[in-house]
Parts: structure tokens; sequence; C-alpha cells
């Protein structure tokens, strides 16, 4: 054989089922190939295990599906490129023309934008409402046959925590279904509740290193037929590589995770006692008006702490450009300490009655806490406040 055609049929290198690499492998292939046509034929009609294209199925991208599956305690789970492209092919997965669908104010802005920009051309309609109003959440549902309600907890970036026992009682009562984006409170939180179909941004806590972008749902068999069927004629599948990333971010996750939720409690506490600040919002707190329902739905506080500042709009944007181990930069989850300041963190699709249900004002601050040295974490708060 000549160069070209040596180069591009390499022969196969076999590692024995005795001697497994400890770490699994990237397939980093978009096509498996077969002997022979029967063989291939046997695959396409289910007849047999195996790949045949990576936009369908994948050695790597199984391997995360099932760890992230079993983290939240449920048999089945799809990956997605983004985050947002999770909870955007979940909810044209789940809806269909007609279709009526819950959302509120506290919930994450892209999730609304995309309900209102996009299912809306579509002929889904929908309700906003706050996610502690109980009493309309019931009237609604009562009166108006909802496909699902999709939810944060806690809410992003005021830190209400939702009722989830409330919440799965009355969608049951009222078959609506239940879609919870579990990215703040993490793969291992709220899988003992009745949750049909767990969202997650893996961009966050799952990678923890700021350097993928990838999105999860995680659900159990009887949603899951449809939920695939429907992401494999979408079309939005993860990279293989990037698959491989999040598995190895997720070596760290727990330990990450932990320490995120411990600098946390401490920056909230340190901020609690500043006399720059006006209010903490962290459950990890007991002074959180939900800090025994965060208790027993987590068994934390979460890595974000908010907090606001008592001096004027102007003060604050001075204290935020002041710090500087915390980066002033969207996201979370990652392991370096991030800050975002009110102008970023305003949800420009609310009415003004929502902005006020979402608790938002010109002088609320977004910490993601990371893992670093907790006394750095707290002399560069003081400083800035100071
Ligand atoms: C709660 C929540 N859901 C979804 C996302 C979107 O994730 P991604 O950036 O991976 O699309 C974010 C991002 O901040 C988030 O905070």
């Amino acid at each position: 054989m000549k160069i070209n055609t040596i180069t591009n049929h390499p022969p196969a290198v076999t590692v024995a089922a005795d001697n497994p690499p400890l770490v699994a492998p990237i397939y980093q292939s978009v096509k498996f190939a077969f002997d022979s046509i029967v063989e291939a034929e046997r695959h396409s009609a289910g007849e047999r295990e195996g790949y045949a294209y990576s936009r369908i199925e994948n050695p790597t991208l199984q391997l995360l599906q099932q760890t992230l599956a079993t983290l939240q305690g449920r048999t089945h789970c799809l990956l997605a490129p983004s985050g947002v492209a999770a909870v955007s092919l979940t909810l044209q997965s789940l809806c269909k023309q007609g279709d009526h669908l819950l959302m509120f104010a506290e919930g994450y802005g892209p999730t609304r934008m995309m309900v209102k920009r996009v299912l809306s051309r579509f002929g889904v309609k929908h309700t906003v409402l706050s996610i502690d109003d109980h009493a309309s959440i019931e009237a609604v549902l009562s009166t108006t046959p909802t496909r699902l309600m999709v939810f944060e907890s806690p809410t992003n970036p005021i830190l209400k925590v939702a009722d989830l026992e409330f919440l799965c009682r009355v969608a049951q009562q009222y078959g609506c279904l239940t879609v919870l984006d579990n990215t703040m409170a993490g793969l291992h939180a709220h899988g003992h509740y009745p949750i049909d179909v767990f969202v997650h941004s893996l961009t966050k806590y799952a990678n923890g290193h700021g350097d993928v972008l990838a999105g999860a749902v995680i659900t159990n068999e009887s949603l899951f037929k449809q939920l695939r069927a429907d992401f494999i004629a979408m079309g939005a599948m993860l990279d293989p590589h990037a698959a491989f990333l999040i598995q190895r971010g997720l070596k760290t996750y727990g330990l990450r995770y932990e320490r995120a939720c411990q600098n946390a409690l401490a920056l909230a506490q340190f901020l609690e006692r500043h006399p720059a600040v006006r209010m903490v919002r962290y459950p990890g707190l007991a002074s959180h008006p939900q800090h025994q329902l965060a208790l027993q739905q987590s068994g934390n506080g979460g890595g974000v702490v908010t907090f606001e500042f008592k001096g004027t709009a102007e003060a604050v944007r001075a204290c935020v450009d002041k710090l500087k181990l915390f980066r002033l930069a969207s996201s979370l989850g990652s392991t370096e300490s991030l800050v975002l300041p009110p102008s970023m963190l305003q949800a420009r699709d609310l009415t003004s009655e929502q902005r006020l249900w979402a608790g938002m004002t010109d002088t609320t601050v977004r910490l993601s806490v990371g893992i670093e040295d907790i006394d750095d974490l707290i002399a560069d708060l003081a400083q800035a406040l100071g």
C-alpha cells in the first residue's frame, strides 16, 4: 500500500478486557463500521448492539449519560450541546400546538425567552407566575389544562427555594409534567422527588472548569423514548470530546460542590455581619425564610450567594469593580469565584410587577462561589466593601 492508503487505513489496536485503561478513552469518531451488510442491517433494525453514527449514539456519550442518570437517581439521560439547548429541546419535544405551560418570574431568563420567542410561534401558550405563589399555581392548574411546568430551585439569582413536594403534588393532581432545571442544586440533588424530567447545564458544576458548554436531560424510560427520537430528529448532539472533558470534570464534582457550599456559607455569614450590606440571600443561613426547606430538600445552601448593598447603585458598581478575585463574568459552578452586578442580572422580559416577584433591585449583587481559600475570598470582599 502507498502513503495515502496507509495513513487512512491504520491498523486496529485492541485492548484485552482484563487490561482496561483506568480512564475511559474518547471515541472521537463520527462513524462506526460493520463487517458486512447483514450486520449493518441487523443494527439498524435494532437486532444487535453497536454504534453507527455519533449524532445518534457514541460510547463516550453513553458513558456520560449513564453516569449522570445514576447521579440523578434516574435511568435515562440525553445530552445536548448547552444547558439552554437541553431546556429548549425538552420543551419542544414535550409540547405541541395548543398546549399551555407554566413558568416563573424567578426562573432563568433564557428559558422564558425560549418559550416567549420560539414556542409561542408554534402555538404554545404560557403563564408566568411567582414560584412561591402557591394559590395562583393551583388556580391556574385547576382551570387551564397545562402540559408542563418548568422551574428551578434554588432560583437564579434570588435564591428562592421552590417547594418541590407542593409542586409535584399539584402537578400530579392536575396531570401536568414537572421539568426541573436542577443546575443550581446539582446532579446529586432532588432525585427523591417525583420530578418527571431534570435538565442541567453541565457547563456549570458538572464540568466545573469553565471550558466546556453542555447540557443534559435526565428522566425515566417512559418519557425517554419520545425525547430521544425528537432529539435525534432535531440533530443537536454533544461532541465526544466535550463529553470526555465533562466525564473528567465529574471526578471532582462532589469535592468541588461541597467546597463551594462551605465557602458560600462562610461568605454569607461574613456579609451578614458587614455594615455595608443590607440583606443577604443564602438558603444555608438561618435568616433565609426557607432555610429549613432548603436543608430538607437538598441538604445544603448551594454555591451562590446574593446580597443587597446598603449604598447607592453607583456605590455598588464601584464595589464590584474593586473586587480582584471575584471576576466579573457570567456563569456559575466553576472553580473560580465570579461576581455579577445588578445591571447584568436584570431580566428584561419581565413586567414591573413580575420584577417585584423576582426580587431584583438595583443594588442586588450575585456571587458564584468557587473553591479558592476562604480567607482570600473574604479579604477580597472586605477590601471592596470597605
Ligand atoms: C439555571 C440555569 N439553567 C441553564 C443555564 C444555561 O446553561 P448553558 O450556558 O450551558 O446554556 C444556566 C446558565 O447560567 C443556568 O444558570
